[in-house]
């Protein structure tokens, strides 16, 4: 359940929007980063937030591959697998990060802190290969840099710092 403050700032986000679907988005990210994935829950209270049906809510959060309707870890780690990163082995670093974290594409390390997803192009295209940890872009990757901000990010974890 959401905070009566939550709500309030989702109702006034909402009431300033041309339509109530114009903010769907926004507060299923927002209720994502309050419950850490799109629950069940989530989707109800969006429909109730936006007056929609949870179907409706439904279609929109499995249209977007940043709304996640499963658990996942404290950071999403996004491998872009369009293009330019794939011409510049994209695929290829996707595929290696997933054997130095020990998962699988899809899977969530065991310590929980990062999910490991490929997605379509991250507006980075002249860095590429490019990944997304969380809210924040690295470019011009190879294993070796990635791994570095990998580990970055794990050290800010593990501090409370995200
Ligand atoms: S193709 Fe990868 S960031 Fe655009």
């Amino acid at each position: 359940m959401i905070s009566e403050i939550l709500k309030t700032e989702l109702k006034a986000r909402i009431a300033h929007a041309v339509t109530p679907r114009e903010a769907a988005v926004d507060v299923m990210k927002a209720l994502q980063a309050h419950y850490g994935w799109l629950t069940d829950e989530a989707v109800g209270e969006a429909a109730t937030l936006l007056g929609l049906s949870t179907l409706q809510v439904e279609e929109l959060a499995t249209f977007y591959e940043m709304i996640y309707r499963r658990p996942v870890g404290k950071k999403v780690i996004h491998v872009c697998d369009s293009i330019s990163c794939w011409a510049l082995a994209g695929e290829t670093l996707l595929e290696q990060l997933a054997d130095c974290l020990g998962i699988r594409v899809g899977e969530t390390t065991a310590d929980g802190c990062f999910t490991l997803l490929p997605c379509c192009c991250l507006g980075n295209c002249t860095e590429a290969p490019t990944m997304m940890i969380g809210e924040a872009i690295y470019g011009r990757l190879t294993l070796q840099t990635a791994l570095v901000y990998i580990e970055g990010e794990r050290k800010l974890i593990e501090g409370g710092l995200r």
